[in-house]
């Protein structure tokens, strides 16, 4: 690793987009909290399906959370690899949420989730070669014309690859950014994970993905098997994903970065805990997180409020780790 890879918390924007500091996914376990403490993360980050068309208890909240915080918005079915049509109709409904949420931005993966009209509910890997990335271009281009405005690509973790592949993912995902000119979520421990499954260099992986289409990192916990690792979400970040982060986010000089926790969701503090961890594996100076309450940042080191690039009406609280 390199000196740069404890930089200081940046600031730059991304292809217009915001560096938010570091955030959470929005989770049902702790809606209630989340309404009445406001804890001090960041940002959230939502899962798309399960607000859209909803007005029940869960987009009461996400309203009232995107009212104190900015919220991104994290798809799975927007299947962008498939060889069905583009579901425009599902895009509408993501562009109408995004609006009424302000989101910061859209993202959803680099992957395929169906055909025929199936969802699978998984995301599926793609032929990585030269026919599926020009399809996966033109497909890009038509979702942002509908969403007006640039996706965000992750990609996902993989447990198989194509015997005809010629490009690498690295290779297809850098291509892909700059042809469609939309922006990269990377998924630091989906690296991992699929390097120990193909026997890839991760190192190799991240130092080939252009550090300005990043606009944020994901961090998770996964599953080591023995012979392979199950992206599992269910626990806290491995050593050598936070080694892995601490690269990719010096070659970034900071970018907005969320803590993944899906299964065996922990109480609120430990997610938040683990998010303080994030920010102190690239933060000199920062206390551990252990000592560290949910208010943290609430008080004497609250930062003065800011204006998150139009993902919070004015006035709003900002409440930033600290
Ligand atoms: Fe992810």
């Amino acid at each position: 690793m390199s000196g740069a890879d404890r930089s200081p918390v940046g600031t730059e924007p991304r292809l217009g987009y915001p560096h938010l500091g570091f955030g959470v996914g929005l989770r049902s376990p702790h809606f209630q909290e989340v309404l009445e403490r406001e804890p001090a993360v960041d940002w959230f980050e939502a899962i798309s399906e399960n607000y859209m068309d909803s007005r029940g208890f869960s987009r009461h909240v996400l309203d009232r959370v995107a009212e104190r915080y900015p919220v991104v918005l994290h798809g799975v079915s927007l299947s962008i690899g498939s060889a069905d049509p583009l579901d425009l109709d599902y895009l509408t409904r993501l562009g109408r949420l995004a609006r009424e949420v302000s989101a910061a931005w859209v993202s959803d993966h680099l992957c395929w989730t169906g055909t025929l009209g199936k969802n699978t509910h998984d995301l599926l890997p793609m032929p990585l070669d030269e026919d599926t990335l020009r399809h996966v271009v033109s497909r890009v281009r038509t979702a942002q014309d509908v969403l007006e405005r640039r996706l965000v690509l992750e990609n996902p973790s993989s447990y198989l690859t194509f015997s005809g592949d010629t490009l690498a993912e690295w290779e297809f995902l850098a291509a892909l950014a700059e042809e469609a000119d939309c922006g990269i979520l990377l998924d630091v421990n989906n690296v991992y994970v699929s390097s120990v499954n193909h026997g890839f260099d991760p190192v190799a992986y991240i130092e080939a993905i252009p550090a300005s289409r990043i606009v944020q990192i994901h961090l998770a916990g996964h599953t080591h098997c023995g012979t392979h690792i199950l992206d599992t979400h269910d626990g806290p970040v491995n050593d050598r994903v936070w080694e892995l982060y601490r690269l990719a986010y010096g070659r970034t000089r900071g970018v907005s970065t969320l803590v993944e926790w899906d299964s065996r969701i922990p109480p609120l503090s430990a997610l938040h805990a683990e998010v303080l961890e994030a920010r102190r594996q690239v933060t000199e100076g920062s206390g551990g997180a252990e000592d560290r309450g949910l208010d943290a940042g609430r008080g004497e080191g609250a930062q003065e409020p800011r204006d998150p690039g139009g993902a919070h009406p004015p006035g709003a609280a900002w409440v930033e780790l600290s």
